[in-house]
């Protein structure tokens, strides 16, 4: 006797909400950090240098596959705990070092960023950005990419019973 054979109905294939893969956002990243090293931003940098006290950043490019962003951080400046919306996201840091704490599902996972070091962040990535010290001075640079554009990141915070509570929703500004 042989087995019936199944015949399941095709599944549709899913379509992301971008054509863009988390490499492809990487390699933006790579790519914008040179042009920031290479001088190819200067224009874009407040004229009086980067604030020392307050973080900063201006777009880089922003069509709609992609926003690219130049960020500047410096102690104590910590972006909160958040998500990317339906957005995919990855950075390269270009100075100076960063601390990242990602919520695991149990608890917040910190791992450093160092010049040169990337991260990706799949949808669904909960995450704080912060300074952390390291051997060049403040502030660290670093070069963000999210597909499609951000548009709107919500807060969280970790409750007593180790889990997420989510907060506000902000809509990201675009000029
Ligand atoms: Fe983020």
């Amino acid at each position: 006797m042989s087995a019936p054979v199944l015949s399941l109905p095709s599944i549709p294939s899913v379509s992301g909400p971008t054509r863009l893969r988390l490499p492809d956002l990487l390699l933006e990243t790579d790519r914008a950090a040179a042009d920031v090293l290479d001088g190819r931003h200067d224009h874009l940098l407040p004229p009086g240098g980067l604030p020392a006290d307050a973080r900063w950043f201006t777009r880089l490019r922003g069509d709609d596959d992609l926003d690219v962003w130049l960020i500047s951080w410096v102690p104590g400046r910590h972006t909160e705990l958040h998500d990317h919306g339906g957005s995919l996201g990855a950075l390269t840091v270009l100075s100076g070092a960063l601390d990242e704490y990602r919520w695991d599902g149990d608890r917040l996972r910190r791992r450093r960023l160092d010049a040169g070091d990337q991260a990706a962040f799949p949808l669904g990535w909960v995450h704080d950005v912060v300074w952390a010290r390291s051997q060049v001075p403040t502030p660290t640079l670093s070069v963000h990419a999210y597909s499609p554009p951000l548009a709107a990141m919500s807060y969280y915070e970790v409750t007593e019973r180790a889990t997420l509570r989510r907060g506000r929703v902000e809509l990201t500004e675009h000029e």
